[in-house]
């Protein structure tokens, strides 16, 4: 319990969910990582992570996926809060608060977000001064998605998509987002592919052409086509059922539709918001998905909504 003298200073920062618009996934790694050539883009679904001087280090996760996030040390974000405080010698515990948006097990990346956003607020809040660099670097130990959580925007990944390059592009693109009721291991669906793929031949990690060329026009249509996830066809073979909401949503008029990457989050590209809000409808219409969401994308990285805060009494 805190007296009313005590002073209380708080974080927050608000960090996008992420989808791939292209993931080539190359061969497996001697550290059981696959390399990777992809291409983030973040849409404008977030989750805020506010952190808060306490005494004690503890993580409560808000909003309707709470229960499938665990409230313990093995949460990332407490990972992260801790992480950051063994490398700058901060002695102060936190306590984080997630307000969650971002879907769990959806492939779009939550976990990675609350880590870097965590990262963010810490950062602040104990006024360690780290580059954006070193936040990076600190993010790419807890999860190869945590880096681009921080960059937001579009841009390449590569490495284990933790090596961030620009990606030259314009315009923004409307997302509708067909959720799922039961999340996909990332690991289990990278060993699914590993299966499918036992002695064919791994693509190039080089990303297509066609996306570079759409990503610049900023068109669309072209970027619709240009979707690809090496993931998709493992996430199919797991949860077939997202065979028919993909189907649906290009049936019903979308652009593009593509596993977001390890899914089972279906993301469907638009020409519009209205085009969007139709999508949407006829969608949860259907029955073949049960929460749709829209977002546009690209949007920034974690950034800080609110503070430090401080000092005032509760
Ligand atoms: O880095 P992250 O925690 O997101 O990775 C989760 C799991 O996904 C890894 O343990 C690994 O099984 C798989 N993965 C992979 N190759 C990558 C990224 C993730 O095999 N480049």
């Amino acid at each position: 319990m805190r007296s009313a003298a005590t002073p209380r200073r708080s974080v927050t920062v608000r960090v996008p969910a992420k989808i791939n618009l292209e993931l080539i996934v190359g061969p497996r790694r001697a550290d059981g990582f696959h390399h990777l050539a992809t291409v983030f883009h973040a849409v404008g679904l977030h989750d805020d992570v506010t952190v808060e001087a306490a005494d004690d280090w503890g993580v409560t996760v808000n909003g309707p996926y709470a229960s499938l996030v665990p409230a313990d040390g093995t949460n990332l974000a407490m990972r992260a809060a801790r992480l950051l405080a063994s490398a700058a010698g901060v002695d102060e515990p936190v306590h984080i608060t997630i307000d969650k948006d971002i879907p769990v097990s959806g492939g779009m990346a939550g976990g990675s977000a609350d880590a870097a956003g965590t990262l963010m607020a810490c950062d602040a809040l104990w006024d360690v001064g780290s580059s954006k660099a070193a936040l990076e670097e600190m993010g790419a130990e807890l999860g190869s998605d945590v880096p681009f959580a921080l960059t937001g925007g579009t841009a390449m990944g590569s490495g284990r998509g933790d090596r961030l390059a620009p990606v030259l592009g314009r315009g923004h693109y409307h997302w509708v987002l067909a959720l799922s009721d039961s999340g996909l291991s990332t690991p289990k669906i990278y060993a699914e592919l590993d299966r499918m793929r036992a002695n064919g031949r791994v693509p190039k990690l080089v990303p297509s052409a066609s996306m570079m060329t759409a990503l610049r026009s900023g068109d669309a249509a072209s970027l619709g086509r240009a979707l690809n996830n090496d993931l998709q066809p493992a996430a199919l073979s797991l949860q077939p059922r997202l065979e028919e909401v993909l189907r649906t949503g290009m049936e019903i008029g979308a652009l593009g539709g593509i596993v977001s990457g390890s899914g089972p989050t279906v993301a469907f590209l638009v020409p519009d918001n209205e085009r969007g809000l139709d999508l949407a409808v006829a969608l949860t219409a259907s029955g073949v998905s049960p929460a749709v969401k829209r977002a546009v994308g690209p949007v920034r990285g974690a950034h800080i909504v609110t503070g430090p805060v401080a000092p005032r009494s509760s």
